[in-house]
């Protein structure tokens, strides 16, 4: 009998080398499971379908508790909003939850991204503009550049754009009044925020991933207004192959559509949902071509880890921000990943999703 040592690679589930097998199959399809990544036209459908009202809005029941009670309280003082920073992995919701509170405070919204704001200016422009009460987002908060950043802070505080004239020795500060409004700032990481910045906002508040049952009823809202036939359990399985991520289950279900009308009979079923999303390389647990690569980089050539991200990301072909705020935080939620002081780690769970021999029952077979 063969003995495996945990220190040896473990052995290839079906004798051809995984690397290549894995490389065979990245294609472009393996962008379908990344939140951020703006695949196609249909992509626009996402207006149409997003949720207007609190109502509308299923999962996240924490934060909409917290956001009812402060949008109420300032309601009944006749206040604005405070500031407040949504914080969590893409696609779960931080635009829609700003457009949201806007339209239950009965205020506009204005939409904007720290890149966007390049220039003292650009932000200038959009803070003269705001009416008593708007609510403006910006997304990628954590990116800001610090004079952008500067012009925020009085704003944020007092309401006030305090514009420098001239240079040097003759510089002088103006103060304009802005109307009172709200800042909702979103980001990834919460943690690359300036102190100064996050002390601003008076609520911080994070999105986590969204259950099944959750993301099956996003799917069959969705659906309907799609005008898509779907059971439940076709709803079902495109929520479990979703990465917790509303934004890619829609994403999902109108690739899923498209197969169904093509191969079938229009209706998504569990077995239509199944095979369309096999075909689009998206495995039972919403894992991609990249999550796989990485956790079988991490099993392969590293005996499960720890092994550093620098080095997952020259690997794998992915930067390491990408790895570290789109794949890494839904491999750590389902428990395939864990982060330590030395590197990245693949728990037992991921050899098995993988078929590989988890290091103990290796040794156990010594
Ligand atoms: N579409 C995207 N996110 C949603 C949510 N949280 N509720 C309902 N529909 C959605």
């Amino acid at each position: 009998m063969a003995i495996i040592s945990s220190k040896k690679q473990p052995p290839e589930p079906n004798g051809e080398p995984k690397q290549r097998r894995e490389l065979a199959k990245a294609d472009s399809t393996d962008k379908i499971l990344q939140p951020e990544a703006a695949i196609d036209e249909q992509d626009k459908q996402e207006e149409s379908i997003r949720p207007q009202r609190f109502a509308d809005y299923i999962g996240q029941k924490d934060l909409k508790d917290v956001l009812d009670i402060a949008i109420k309280a300032a309601k009944s003082r006749s206040e604005v909003l405070d500031h407040l920073l949504l914080y969590g992995p893409p696609g779960l919701g931080k635009t829609t939850m700003a457009m949201i509170l806007a339209s239950e405070m009965g205020v506009s919204c204005k939409i904007t991204s720290a890149p966007a704001l390049e220039r003292p200016r650009d932000i200038v422009g959009l803070l003269v503009n705001l009416k008593p009460g708007d609510v403006l987002f910006v997304d990628e908060i954590h990116r800001l550049s610090r004079m952008t950043e500067e012009i925020l802070y009085p704003a944020m505080e007092d309401y006030r754009l305090d514009i420098t004239i001239g240079k040097g020795s003759s510089a002088r500060i103006r103060s304009l009044p802005l109307s009172k409004f709200t800042l909702v700032g979103a980001t990834t990481r919460v943690g690359a925020l300036t102190s100064p910045l996050r002390d601003r906002f008076g609520l911080i508040q994070k999105l986590r991933f969204y259950e099944v049952e959750e993301l099956t009823k996003i799917v069959l809202r969705s659906a309907q207004l799609l005008k898509t036939p779907v059971t439940e359990d076709g709803a079902t399985e495109i929520a479990r192959r979703s990465r917790g991520t509303p934004r890619i289950a829609n994403r999902l279900l109108k690739r899923v559509r498209d197969y169904a009308e093509v191969k079938s009979s229009g209706q998504v079923t569990e077995n239509v949902a199944a095979e369309a999303l096999q075909l689009f390389q998206v495995d039972p647990c919403g894992l991609d071509w990249t999550d796989r690569r990485m956790l079988s980089v991490i099993i392969e050539q590293f005996n499960g880890g720890p092994v550093g991200l620098e080095t997952i990301a020259a690997v794998t072909g992915e930067d390491t921000q990408t790895i570290e705020e789109v794949y890494e935080p839904y491999l750590m939620q389902i428990g395939y990943l864990t982060r330590t002081p030395r590197g990245r780690v693949a728990t037992k769970a991921a050899y098995k999703h993988l078929d590989f021999t988890p290091p103990n029952e290796q040794l156990s077979l010594l």
